[in-house]
């Protein structure tokens, strides 16, 4: 049998790095975080190194005798990490920085799609703004998403009503300095119509476990207001996947794309986090991350109940097909992020939190930490997503309640979050139910 990772390293400081650590220590690992957070650090090590320290990390992992790597966020991903840990012998889980460009470059991305004939949206390619502008002006005015190419931090994308939006969207992707280097390309896209879902999947470049499906919450605010954000909460699993639809989009999109890449000499090692937009004409893809999603990693691992780190070791020696495939909780979770104020835009940092052991004393609730540091022995919120508080139950119901329940243990000057995490859901269901019952003429 190859060796079990007895000790991990976690590359990342969120909520996503902070469930991560919370499943693997479970899974009886000696777990390190770099940078971490103080949720993290009442269950692992924290190493102060920032993410995208690759020479520093390498050299961590080798000093510590890392058994195994995992790579939370992105930016560490495309700016070659795991490369780096490859080229010095270490083992560790995440894309190489030319297969995380199915993240990192939406042309990329496309090419790959093309080549895997997987269902997305269509697009014009465009390599300076003027070209963007005037083939917006010679063509129907029509509902369009206008991209750029490279990492922008989820700003870079524009989803516009008609043509007016679509040139300013041009226009600032050709003069705010932000975008100067992810905006070297310009996609224009075909606008889609649908419900949004996120499915992931593990793979070691040929074999995939899929992954339960979940739903994020990207705008601010209740109903789907507001500004886009990194995600204010989600469920699992969401009953706008079925088991038949998602066995469609693991056959269609998932293992498709995984073929692509490796045909592509592109081998993807790591998590496949599919966007995609139920419409009309089914499942397509919105856009492809390189690693877990935040907050949909969260929700998916509290219903874990087999080993996580089983299924990373597997992945990082390319022998996932020797896995058992993996046992998840019944019934459902719900993430509520819990935000400061300011988020999406500035906030301010360094606020006291309180109450935080009496929402983790909520039945069925982990209070993932996404956004703190600890300041002797008091917890101070230290972004915008600042905690992204979980809850299993037997139903969604059951989850929201108890996952709210706990967010109103919890207090910091300016703390916000979304009422409505996995409402869709249960308006759907109850859709079902009614046009049942109609069918069946009661
Ligand atoms: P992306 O970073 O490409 O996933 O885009 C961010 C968000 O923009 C997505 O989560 C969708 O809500 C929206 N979006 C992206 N592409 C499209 C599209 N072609 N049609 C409609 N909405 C889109
Ligand atoms: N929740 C969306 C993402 O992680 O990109």
């Amino acid at each position: 049998m190859p060796p079990t990772s007895r000790r991990v390293l976690i590359v990342g400081g969120g909520g996503r790095e902070h469930a991560l650590a919370w499943k693997l220590a479970k899974d009886g690992a000696e777990v390190l975080v770099a940078p971490g957070n103080a949720g993290t650090a009442g269950i692992a090590e924290n190493v102060p190194l920032s993410a995208t320290d690759v020479a520093g990390l390498v050299r961590l992992a080798s000093e510590r005798k890392v058994d195994l790597t995992v790579v939370g966020p992105e930016a560490p991903l495309v700016a070659g990490l795991v490369d780096a840990f490859a080229a010095a012998g270490l083992r560790v889980f995440g894309p190489t920085s030319r297969a995380a460009q199915l993240e990192g470059s939406k042309l990329f991305c496309k090419q790959i799609l093309h080549r895997g004939d997987v269902p997305t949206a269509m697009f014009q390619e465009f390599r300076s703004v003027a070209a963007a502008r005037e083939f917006l002006e010679a063509r129907e005015d029509v509902p369009v998403v206008v991209k750029a190419d490279g990492l922008a931090a989820g700003k870079g994308v524009f989803v516009c009503d008609d043509r007016a939006a679509a040139i300013e969207a041009v226009a600032t992707l050709g003069s705010d300095p932000q975008f100067a280097a992810a905006a070297k390309g310009i996609l224009i896209e075909e606008r889609l119509d649908g419900v949004e879902v996120s499915v992931m999947a593990i793979t070691d470049g040929r074999t995939i476990i899929t992954l339960p499906p979940l739903q994020d919450h990207k705008a601010a605010y209740d109903g789907d207001q507001g500004p886009n954000t990194g995600g204010m909460g989600a469920y699992c699993p969401t009953p706008f996947v079925d088991a038949e639809l998602l066995a469609d989009i693991e056959a269609r999109i998932l293992v498709p794309t995984v073929h692509a890449m490796r045909r592509a000499k592109v081998p993807f090692q790591g998590v496949l986090y599919a966007g995609l937009m139920l419409t009309a004409q089914g499942p397509k893809v919105l856009e492809f991350n390189a690693r877990f999603g935040d907050p949909e990693c969260e929700a998916l691992l509290v219903r874990l109940e087999s080993s996580l780190l089983e299924l990373l070791d597997a992945a990082a020696d390319r022998r996932l097909e020797t896995v058992e495939p993996p046992v998840w909780r019944d019934g459902a979770s719900v993430t509520v992020i819990m935000a400061s104020e300011g988020y999406p835009g500035p906030v301010e940092k360094g606020r006291l939190i309180r109450g935080l052991d009496a929402a983790a004393a909520v039945e069925g609730v982990e209070v993932f930490h996404a956004a703190t540091r600890l300041d002797g022995g008091d917890v101070l919120s230290d972004g915008g997503r600042t905690l992204a508080v979980t809850a299993v139950g037997g139903s969604l119901a059951k989850a929201k309640l108890q996952a709210y329940t706990a967010v109103k243990q919890i207090r910091w000057q300016g703390a916000w979050c979304r009422k409505d995490i996995s409402d869709k859901a249960m308006a759907h269901e109850l859709g079902v139910a009614e046009a049942a019952a109609e069918a069946s003429g009661e």
